[in-house]
């Protein structure tokens, strides 16, 4: 019979630790708590359209956007599962304005998170897939001290870890802990409660032949973006020309079928938002960590995303991520137009 080994994401997060010596532990309990959020998001995710929790709220969250309810769930479920476990000094989410703190009577820790606990919400009506997306620091300020906005606004380089989760056809919890470590995907058994071992040592491909972008907004793009993106749709052999193109709308969904398939997901600045729409802290540095702990690239249009150094926790940029070679085609592509 052949050998089937049952690699559970907590046993696979504790054997990752243990390649460390100087490791504590703390990381692998945090992401086990991580863990947990999304098991019972993704349980009331499968159900949302059996109970009376859709619909707007009517309130708007810190961007001005309407907030839908489980929008309001995801957010409260990562913030009950994460604060009393005695790793974290402090949280950031993007439903939230300011940083949130560890309540006092539980104990401080020394790492820093910060997530968009429901990714693509506008998708939930429609039975779209959405996500939860995480990125993990370790603090500068002092161990025993609450954390500080200077332990969230650091540069996407200092991440020790980044994961997020598909809600789709199944619930996949994706994540890494650097580029030495590999990203690794783990599929929910829903019957067992269980994340397992499904995608082990994620790699994308050098190139795609897939790009993702919403091209509703054209017209207001730059010239360098325009030219690129009707050259992915000219006949070309050689270069495997034209590309197909895949939008969900849901930026994890998307860069997540992207990097196993193969392809680039954009949200550009444009005429009308001039930093793009995604949060640097929130969607693009820990998908930018993911992508590129798989062989892909992540820039800005001009520098590598996690090399940015955030000055405010809500702060968009437009990003071009995926794999390596079409990130460096669309880069140089807007260099020429700003060169001439
Ligand atoms: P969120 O639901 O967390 O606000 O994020 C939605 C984001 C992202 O997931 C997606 O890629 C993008 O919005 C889609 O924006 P457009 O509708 O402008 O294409
Ligand atoms: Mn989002
Ligand atoms: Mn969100």
């Amino acid at each position: 019979m052949e050998h089937i080994r049952f690699m559970t994401l907590e046993r696979h997060i504790i054997e990752g630790e243990r390649q460390h010596p100087e490791a504590t532990g703390e990381l692998s309990a945090l992401l086990s708590d991580l863990a947990l959020a999304a098991k019972v998001i993704s349980r009331e995710v499968n159900k949302a359209g059996l109970v009376d929790i859709l619909g707007f709220t009517g309130d708007e969250n810190v961007h001005g956007e309407k907030v839908k309810k489980l929008d309001i769930y995801a957010n409260d479920m990562m913030i009950k599962a994460m604060d009393h476990g005695g790793h974290l000094c402090a949280m950031a989410s993007e439903e939230e304005e300011d940083i949130i703190h560890i309540p006092t009577q539980h104990r401080i820790g020394k790492y820093i998170i910060l997530f968009d606990p429901l990714d693509g919400s506008s998708n939930i009506d429609a039975n779209i897939s959405i996500g939860t997306i995480f990125s993990i620091y370790k603090r500068l300020s002092p161990d025993g001290t609450p954390g500080t906005m200077e332990d969230c606004l650091q540069p996407g380089i200092n991440q020790v870890a980044a994961g997020y989760v598909v809600y789709g056809s199944s619930t996949i919890l994706v994540y890494t802990t650097g580029a030495d470590h590999g990203v690794h995907g783990f599929t929910l058994d829903p019957s067992i409660g269980e994340f397992l071992l499904s995608h082990e040592n994620i790699t994308t491909p050098k190139k795609g032949k897939i790009y993702s972008i919403n091209e509703g907004n054209y017209l207001y793009w730059h010239p360098g973006l325009k030219k690129y993106i009707k050259y992915l749709q000219e006949e070309d052999a050689a270069t495997a020309r034209p590309y197909s193109t895949r939008y969900i709308g849901s930026m994890v969904a998307d860069i997540h079928r992207n990097m196993l398939y193969g392809g680039i997901f954009m949200y550009p600045a444009d005429s009308r938002s001039p930093y793009g729409k995604l949060r640097l802290m929130y969607e693009c540095n820990p998908m930018a960590m993911i992508i590129e702990a798989a062989g892909g690239r992540a820039i800005d249009g001009k520098k590598r995303i996690m090399e940015i150094v955030p000055t405010s926790l809500h702060q968009r940029t437009p990003i071009f991520i995926g794999s390596a070679e079409d990130v460096t085609i669309v880069e140089e592509f807007m260099r020429k137009e700003v060169n001439g």
